[in-house]
């Protein structure tokens, strides 16, 4: 006769929470272990524990890219992903990109076109340029936009971001990014 449970879902899936859990998030090249309840946000962790205050929260559904950072070197919003959700993949932030006691192209020439007024959305802005020229070291001006048509800024910085990448554009080398 047939086992009447056969058919029946698997209850076997792990219920995470309420209390904190022990994560591991790996930020910079670094490992961090971690106890955060099942309803952190990635953008809460970073800010928070780890003290990663560069990432801002702005809107916090989604919708204006101010908290981007890359996870395995993708621009993600990081309000809208849970801490727990990441695992293994490396997440960097604004922190993350100067090098060598440089900063990233992409700071340096916001820095030299005026790029920023409150800054609120500038980290966002950057990891989402950052991104663009590691895929394309000479993007025109219609990529540049596309790349920050995501980023909302409350400043109107957007036509000193787009010079500020063209010129990057322009330059023979991009050092690192
Ligand atoms: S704060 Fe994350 S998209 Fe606005
Ligand atoms: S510089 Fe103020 S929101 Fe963009």
């Amino acid at each position: 006769m047939e086992d009447p449970q056969e058919h029946e879902p698997s209850t076997a899936a792990s219920v995470l929470g309420p209390g904190a859990v022990p994560i591991v998030l790996w930020v910079n090249g670094e490992a961090h272990p971690l106890l955060v309840e099942p309803r952190t946000t990635l953008a809460e962790a970073l800010r928070g524990p780890l003290g990663l205050t560069g990432t801002k929260i702005a809107c916090d559904q989604g919708a204006c890219s101010a908290c981007s950072v890359w996870l395995d070197g993708l621009v993600v919003a990081s309000c809208s992903i849970l801490a727990i959700e990441v695992g293994e993949r490396r997440i960097t932030t604004i922190e993350g990109l100067a090098a060598g006691g440089r900063l990233h192209p992409v700071q340096e020439a916001f820095i030299a076109h005026d790029a920023v007024q409150c800054g609120f959305c500038t980290p966002g802005m950057v990891m989402s340029c950052a991104a663009l020229l590691a895929e394309n070291p000479h993007p025109g001006e219609a990529e540049i936009r596309t790349a920050i048509s995501g980023h909302l800024c409350r400043c109107g910085t957007y036509p000193h971001v787009i010079q500020a990448m063209l010129a990057l554009a322009d330059r023979e080398e991009i050092e690192h990014g």
